[in-house]
């Protein structure tokens, strides 16, 4: 009888839905649709975002309830215990960027990572309870349902069921959970859902309760459901018995920070970007500026000399980034000066296509002063919005630690600031006064949520996870399309190459093309040949006469990423 009882229950969780099954569904790489869509790392988050623009929801919603159902199917990374950016151009131009990066607890200081010897230690920005920031997902998530069609309670069900009732996990998250395993014992000061001693297997059901529990709560009291009340004193708890700074105050006087987009022109397109605390939107703006008089296509897709200049403004770009950028509501960052077409001239007076240049001699600008494991989901809908969202742990599944009693991981963000000058951060990112620690301070990011318009319209979604390579992942993917012409697969298919300045190495996936490889090595670069690069999700619209709309999404092949629409 109990049997029956169950299958039953079961069936009207499969039903109640209709679009997905949480226990059975497959990957699609591409959807060809007229409607709407949405590109994330998880099939089942894709298809919680679709189910609620049929029902009726715009781009905002979707993203709402993808990015919820992140928190639950994806914990690597998808979240309410981090932060993240939002791009988005709605329907009547109106472009949004909204801040909900975490921020450095107010008992933050500068040397907080520093032993007695003045030694930086990774292992306590990159680990546990004192690598967490303030988280700012929830907020955020509140932010945007400012734009939004749907009661916030619609959008936050199809996680809390996801939650409570389980589902099946792909094979790839049994074995990065099975990676992790150890660190969540290591890390968390009780035992929590996602920890399993005989190991974890494809297809087995995975059940967060007490994550279901406190999705509930965010459901019933909003944003308080996080930042105060029962979740904010378990956070609390945490943290004091494992002994991280995060207090019930710096809960409950978080915020997100609505900026003004960053916008820039390429040859007709209008890109629209995330301001800083990202550098993405400095970097893609610097990086489009000085390959635009270059006619890059000439060279072709690939090849060497195109690879070869496209290096030597990633190197640019990153020596400014390491320099200049940090929280603005802090420091000074010369903004302006660091986009203005004349300066990224002079930044390139110095290339030369017959050798490799030397982070050594090219490093950061020269300013005058002034008188300035993520995942990435793209989304559109059947009235003309479009949103590009970056959000993360930072490292995968964060600091490993659970809250307790509350069932989400925190983040380990603290690592994304400069925690000594001249210390790389895990992505390998240098930084100096700008990005240090300070109470309440966000830390910089390399999140890089873009859209590009054409003719006024949304054109392109953009975005993909992977620290520092994301600005240089979304350049190459604009090059590939509003230059080479690759069509939207092999733009985000074809391999990729990555150059940060420091170290001054060339990274390239695999497969990246042979002969290229061997011609800038033979020049005199160092390259490294790495893993995946990214796991990138876009979205190309396009319109007809009558503005009937053509959309392709298109999901990396780099992971379980997952194109639906309709
Ligand atoms: O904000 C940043 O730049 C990093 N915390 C992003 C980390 C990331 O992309 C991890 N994904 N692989």
């Amino acid at each position: 009888m109990r049997k029956i009882a169950a299958l039953l229950l079961l069936l009207v969780f499969i039903n109640a839905e209709a679009q997905y099954n949480p226990y059975r569904y497959s990957i699609s790489k591409k959807a060809e649709v007229k409607n709407g869509a949405v590109v994330s790392a998880h099939p089942l988050a894709s298809k919680v975002g679709v189910a609620i623009l049929k029902k009726g929801g715009n781009a905002f919603d979707a993203t709402i309830a993808t990015q919820l159902a992140l928190a639950v199917v994806y914990p690597g990374a998808g979240n309410i215990g981090g932060g993240g950016f939002l791009v988005a151009v709605t329907a009547k131009n109106e472009q949004i960027a909204l801040d909900y990066r975490e921020k450095a607890p107010a008992a933050a200081s500068r040397d907080m990572y520093l032993d007695k010897d003045g030694n930086a230690q990774t292992n306590l920005s990159q680990n546990g309870h004192l690598a967490s920031g303030v988280p700012g997902t929830v907020a955020g998530l509140f932010s945007t349902h400012k734009y939004a069609k749907l009661p916030f309670t619609q959008l936050i069900q199809p996680a809390i069921d996801l939650a409570e009732k389980g589902f099946a996990i792909t094979e790839a998250e049994a074995n990065n959970l099975n990676n992790s395993m150890g660190d969540f014992v290591r890390y968390n000061t009780k035992s929590n859902a996602l920890i399993k001693y005989g190991g974890w297997k494809a297809g087995d059901t995975l059940i967060q309760k007490e994550l279901a529990a406190t999705l509930k709560r965010i459901r019933d009291f909003g944003q308080k459901g996080f930042y105060e009340g029962e979740t904010a004193k378990l956070i609390v708890a945490e943290m004091k018995r494992g002994g991280g700074l995060i207090t019930l105050a710096d809960l409950k006087n978080y915020q997100t920070a609505k900026r003004e987009a960053m916008v820039s022109q390429y040859k007709g397109y209008t890109i629209v970007g995330m301001p800083l605390v990202s550098s993405g939107g400095i970097l893609i703006q610097q990086m489009m500026g000085m390959v635009e008089n270059r006619n890059i296509a000439q060279y072709g897709f690939h090849s060497p000399e195109a690879v070869q200049l496209m290096i030597e403004i990633e190197r640019r770009a990153f020596a400014d980034r390491a320099e200049f950028l940090g929280d603005r509501d802090f420091v000074k960052v010369p903004v302006k000066k660091l986009t203005s077409p004349e300066y990224l001239r002079q930044r390139m007076a110095d290339y030369d296509a017959t050798k490799p240049g030397s982070s050594k001699t090219t490093t950061h600008g020269n300013i005058s002063p002034e008188s300035e494991e993520t995942t990435h989901l793209s989304v559109c809908d059947q009235f003309g919005n479009a949103v590009s969202v970056t959000t993360t742990l930072n490292g995968n599944y964060g600091s490993r630690t659970v809250v307790a009693g509350a069932g989400f991981l925190l983040n380990n963000e603290m690592d994304d600031f400069s925690i000594k000058p001249g210390v790389p951060n895990m992505y390998g990112a240098l930084g100096t006064e700008a990005n240090a620690i300070a109470a309440n301070k966000r830390m910089l990011s390399s999140m890089t949520p873009t859209i590009v318009l054409k003719d006024g319209k949304p054109y392109l979604v953009l975005g993909s996870p992977g620290g520092t390579t994301i600005p240089t992942q979304v350049y190459q993917v604009l090059i590939n399309t509003l230059e080479f012409n690759l069509s939207l697969e092999d733009a985000v298919w074809k391999p990729r190459f990555h150059h940060q300045w420091l170290p001054d190495v060339v990274y390239v996936e695999r497969n990246f093309p042979a002969d290229t490889r061997d011609k800038l090595k033979a020049m005199g670069y160092e390259i490294v040949v790495r893993g995946n690069i990214g796991r990138f999700e876009a979205i190309k619209i396009t319109r007809n006469a009558s503005s009937v709309l053509t959309i392709e999404a298109v999901a990396d092949n780099r992971g379980d990423d997952h194109a639906e629409g309709y």
